[in-house]
């Protein structure tokens, strides 16, 4: 089997990128998120971290310092990479607010979408048929740093767009919506399922553009995606 460090090695030396992001500061959000329900119970889904933490190496490859914000995986921290571990959404944006400035954002988390507001400091006991779960909406951190005063936002900012149904549409309502400079779309349906996977089908998009990148290794995607940003970095696209 091949590591995964040999073919970065190797796509390197295709790519033939070198160090092209020295002295950059990058952060990088990974893996999904954990919304507590009680002490015992959380909201979660499927996202394994890999193509955040691919991501997160790509950068540090082409010279860039990176940090890695990572919701609950059980991934190592990848190496060389100063990683911050957190549970849930809220975590997640506190942890990124600290960790600004940065020069570039690359937001591939998957952060969940609701969360509740107070959660119980009990177990929730059996004593009803059913649960009721009064859900309110977790802080969007893509939304959120992209569209910080210009001062203080990345220059680069780059999302994910998951989407199961009319993909092209809705990122590009999704990328305006958010303010981000690209989304890299991820379908997800009955016959292409990201989660878990070595490999992914992605479509880049910015708002000049759209380009099927067809289906890659993740390591691969990451080392495009770290190529796309080092061209938006320069104005190029
Ligand atoms: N994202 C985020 N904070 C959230 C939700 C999403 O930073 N609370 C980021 C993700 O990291 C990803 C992008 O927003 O880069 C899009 O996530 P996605 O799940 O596709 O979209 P949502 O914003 O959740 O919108 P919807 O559920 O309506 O598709």
């Amino acid at each position: 089997m091949v590591e995964p460090i040999d073919i970065l090695n190797k796509a390197e030396e295709i790519l033939g990128y070198s160090k092209n992001l020295k002295g950059l500061r990058a952060i990088v959000t990974a893996g999904p998120t954990h919304e507590p329900l009680d002490p015992v119970r959380f909201l979660g889904n499927h996202s394994s971290g890999k193509q955040g933490y691919a991501i997160a190496t790509a950068l540090h490859k082409a010279g860039a310092d990176v940090t890695l914000i990572s919701g609950p995986t059980s991934l190592p921290d990848p190496a060389h990479i100063k990683t911050t571990r957190v549970q849930s959404a809220k975590d997640m944006h506190q942890a990124v607010q600290d960790h600004l400035p940065a020069d570039i954002f690359i937001g591939a988390a998957a952060v969940a979408d609701w969360q509740l507001a107070k959660p119980l400091t009990q177990k929730h006991k059996k004593d009803n048929d059913t649960w009721t779960l009064n859900l309110t909406q977790t802080p969007d951190i893509l939304k959120h740093v992209a569209q910080l005063p210009k001062s203080e936002r990345p220059k680069v900012v780059v999302g994910f767009a998951l989407e199961s149904h009319d993909a092209i549409n809705n990122a590009r309502d999704k990328l305006n919506r958010k303010g981000a400079d690209a989304l890299l779309i991820n379908a997800i349906n009955e016959t292409h399922n990201p989660f878990n996977a070595s490999s992914n089908h992605l479509h880049w998009l910015d708002h000049a553009h759209i380009d099927d990148w067809g289906n890659a290794s993740k390591d691969a995607h990451a080392l495009r995606i770290t190529n796309e940003i080092s061209r938006l970095i320069k104005g190029d696209i």
